[in-house]
């Protein structure tokens, strides 16, 4: 299994606070099953700046540092808050790709949903860089419309669901969500999104037990491992073909009150 969403790299961004954090993340991730990891920093203009460079000497520094660690691979991303100036920040090497293919994990703003958010994706699109979003399923004006989420994978961009959403870690409505997500061949990836150590690692086996209950071993093979390896590698990932989701009345009226 391929952990395609973290915050690993210790004193980056809000992520691990130290080297020892960090390790102790590794391990947990290690015991969880994960054998590959993908350390994706925050790049939050004027925020969290770290460079590919900077982040490349930590990445190479702390590899030496976890010897012990011989068995999980690691691999260097970024989660990039969407910006009309993202073109900009992957051609000047701020912000990273996915381990340097042209996948590229981004971020929305968590109120409302950016007015020229096509327009960037357009542009992404003509610069052949293809975009997957982080957790969809979190963001609130989503949750009132879920449709959003079709209507992007239409537009090409792959979709990334946290682990944690999937036990309600991020609320009823995201659960309600991914549910209806996974339900629709909605979800691509999934990522702990890990933080902090003693979180959501040591829950990772009980979330894959409801998932493979959920959608089966083939699909949970998917989103766990496949098509990360296939962004990893920079290939193609042929998706299942996704269906709309349309919420009842009831369903509509919880989205607005029940959190
Ligand atoms: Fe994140």
């Amino acid at each position: 299994m391929i952990d395609f969403h973290t915050h690993i790299l210790p004193n980056l961004d809000d992520g691990a606070r130290s080297i020892e954090e960090a390790h102790n993340l590794l391990k947990e991730a290690e015991k969880a099953g994960f054998d590959s990891v993908v350390y994706t920093p925050h790049f939050i203009e004027e925020y969290y700046e770290t460079n590919v460079k900077e982040r490349e000497v930590w990445l190479e520094t702390f590899s030496r540092k976890f010897y012990d660690l011989d068995n999980i691979k690691t691999y260097l991303g970024s989660e990039i808050f969407l910006t009309n100036n993202i073109m900009n920040l992957l051609e000047n090497a701020k912000a990273s790709t996915i381990n340097n293919t042209s996948y590229v994990l981004f971020e929305l703003p968590m109120e409302s949903e950016p007015e020229d958010l096509y327009e960037i994706l357009y542009q992404l699109k003509k610069n052949k860089v293809v975009p997957i979003l982080a957790h969809p399923e979190r963001y609130p004006y989503i949750q009132k419309e879920p449709d959003i989420i079709y209507e992007l994978i239409q537009e090409g961009v792959y979709m990334q669901s946290d682990y944690g959403s999937v036990i309600g870690e991020n609320g009823n409505r995201a659960k309600r969500i991914i549910n209806k997500m996974l339900e629709n061949n909605l979800v691509h990836f999934l990522g702990t999104n890990a933080h902090r150590e003693n979180t959501i690692y040591k829950k990772i086996p009980q979330i894959l037990e409801i998932l493979n209950g959920y959608i089966g071993e083939e699909k949970l093979y998917e989103l766990t491992t496949k098509n990360p390896d296939l962004a990893l590698h920079n290939k193609k990932i042929n998706i299942r073909e996704p269906i709309e989701i349309k919420l009842t009345l009831k369903e509509k009226v919880l989205m607005f009150f029940n959190r």
